[in-house]
């Protein structure tokens, strides 16, 4: 399966990273989806500029917030070496069982264990580096989760959250108007959809200092992906049953995105934000 195929009756992929997410089909979706992205060069470059605008450091306390398939649990745990500590915190113990056998299987030694980005089951300021990648916007309560964040961390300590805005969608060819509607039902299914433009603010509310850097990288979709994309199916399908768009110009809208990504000019895109907190 690569990032454009997910399967499952009812399965969206606005719902799916809900903790609650059990079902095997929209798991395995789940992994497919990390797995693409983990390989998209875009998503490398910002995490690239995160772990060096955070400076992760050997012997460091670190939490991988919502660490999903435990990619960066792994990464950071090489940074912090064997005098450090890397704990990552995912509510879905499907996940956690598939980053405890890629750990495993690289001989990374990391902890995994269950919580939420609302009740993170460290003490007050015991973590160095909290890392919160593309999580917020699955989080209902960004607030809380920020609140949360700057409690655990110790002074000096660092928040890396790197998160996504919907509203920064590109789609080269649909439709500008049924592309619009399509994104309003895909947001409308997300707790957060407009996540990193919340950011800055929730983490000053919160006590901590965001530095004036702030990355950026463009979530591209590859060609090979936008031809029948089940992605834009899904949220064509979602539109129509929302009475936003009709059948046909669902229909059209993965004609056109099909027939442009054959052609090879199809583009489409998210933009991911990162931003560097500091605990004072
Ligand atoms: C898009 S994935 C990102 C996974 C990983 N951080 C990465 O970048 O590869 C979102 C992750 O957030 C987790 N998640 C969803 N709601 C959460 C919450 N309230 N608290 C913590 N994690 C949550 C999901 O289970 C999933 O692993």
């Amino acid at each position: 399966m690569t990032m454009g195929e997910v399967s499952g009756a009812g399965f969206t992929l606005g719902t799916a990273f809900r903790p609650g997410t059990v079902a095997e089909d929209a798991v395995h979706a789940m992994v497919s989806v990390l797995d693409a992205q983990d390989a998209a060069p875009s998503i490398e470059r910002l995490r690239g500029w995160a772990l060096s605008a955070g400076a992760v450091r050997l012997g460091e306390t670190c939490v991988d917030l919502g660490s999903g398939t435990g990619t960066m649990t792994r990464r950071l745990a090489r940074l912090v070496g064997p005098d450090g500590r890397v704990v990552g915190i995912e509510p879905n113990g499907m996940l956690r069982t598939v980053a405890a056998e890629r750990a495993a299987r690289a001989g990374t030694a990391i902890e995994l264990c269950q919580g939420l980005a609302t009740e993170i089951p460290m003490p007050d300021e015991s973590v160095d580096v909290v890392w919160c990648e593309r999580v917020l916007q699955h989080v209902p309560d960004p607030r809380a989760a920020l609140v949360e964040i700057a409690r655990v961390l110790r002074p000096g300590g660092r928040a890396l959250l790197l998160d996504s805005d919907h509203a920064s969608r590109v789609d080269s060819d649909i439709d500008p108007a049924v592309a619009a509607a399509m994104l309003d039902s895909f947001m409308g299914q997300l707790a957060n959809p407009l996540s990193a433009r919340q950011l800055p603010r929730l983490a000053i509310e919160a006590g901590l200092e965001v530095d004036p850097d702030i990355g950026s990288s463009a979530l591209v979709y590859p060609q090979e992906v936008l031809v029948g994309s089940e992605l834009t199916r899904l949220a064509a399908d979602q539109a129509v049953s929302e009475g936003r768009i009709t059948r046909e110009q669902a229909d059209e809208a993965m004609r056109s995105q099909s027939a442009a990504a054959r052609s090879g000019w199809a583009f489409s895109a998210i933009t991911v934000f990162g931003f560097v907190c500091r605990k004072p």
